[in-house]
């Protein structure tokens, strides 16, 4: 496993692996780089350098995971990243699995009664989705970010503590399911059990963009889980042991 570092050309890192494409530009990047090198793009553009090269072998290699180098990171770092991450399913896979799923349903005028079932789990999931990222939005990002400001400015710990009497990630945590599972259910009806009377291009497009999507997803929750979690825990004893 070769290792992308700061001197790789970011150009030759994309022409290794376009579906960090994205991930780049969640992290403040975008094309047109010529040949410069990770750390330089990363010096002009005000970029932690080391989150960066973090977070592109994290999103390549399945099998790497610097648990310990992850923890370093601040977590206003990782959640700027986990809120873009959201921005770019929300306001770009999303509309375009929806896009592509009707197109390729109502492709055919004939429409077979299992493409209602289709439309049904892909709603179910859609709903599954947005509950899942309001959830994390508007109630587990701001404790965490509100946690952070108590250790860096410990006057204010009383405040917190009577907002958040029993603070505690664990609770989050055991509501953190997997978003990438209830895709699976989705693909195998279409790959296994949908009659294929439909545009075969424009069912291969939907699925492309839903592998593409849980991909993505995949890395999103292993972060969430991995560093995330796991450096609120963190804090959270840093405050306990301020009791
Ligand atoms: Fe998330
Ligand atoms: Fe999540």
């Amino acid at each position: 496993m070769e290792l992308f570092n700061e001197n790789s050309k970011l150009a030759s890192v994309i022409l290794k692996d376009y579906s960090l494409l994205p991930v780049i530009n969640r992290l403040g990047i975008q094309l047109g780089f010529g040949d410069k090198t990770i750390r330089d793009i990363c010096n002009e553009n005000g970029i932690d350098l080391n989150f960066f090269v973090e977070t592109i072998n994290v999103f390549h290699y399945e099998a790497y995971f610097p648990e310990k180098r992850l923890l370093d990171f601040p977590v206003t770092i990782v959640i700027d990243y986990l809120v873009k991450t959201h921005q770019y399913y929300v306001n770009y896979l999303m509309p375009e699995n929806d896009r592509l799923i009707e197109l390729f349903l109502s492709a055919n005028p004939e429409e077979s009664p299992e493409n209602e079932l289709v439309r049904k789990f892909y709603a179910k999931f859609k709903e599954e989705f947005v509950i899942h990222i309001n959830f994390e939005e508007s109630v587990m990002f701001p404790y965490i970010l509100e946690l952070n400001r108590v250790i860096e400015n410990p006057d204010s710990s009383m405040q917190f503590r009577l907002k958040y009497p029993d603070y505690s990630i664990s609770g989050f945590e055991k509501e953190h399911s997997h978003m990438d599972d209830k895709m699976d259910d989705l693909k195998n009806i279409i790959i296994k059990y949908l009659p294929p009377n439909y545009d075969q291009n424009r069912g291969n497009a939907f699925l492309s963009n839903l592998f593409l999507f849980e991909k993505d997803l995949k890395n999103h929750s292993r972060i969430e889980d991995h560093i995330l979690i796991p450096k609120v825990k963190q804090l959270e004893m840093v405050l306990q042991n301020h009791d």
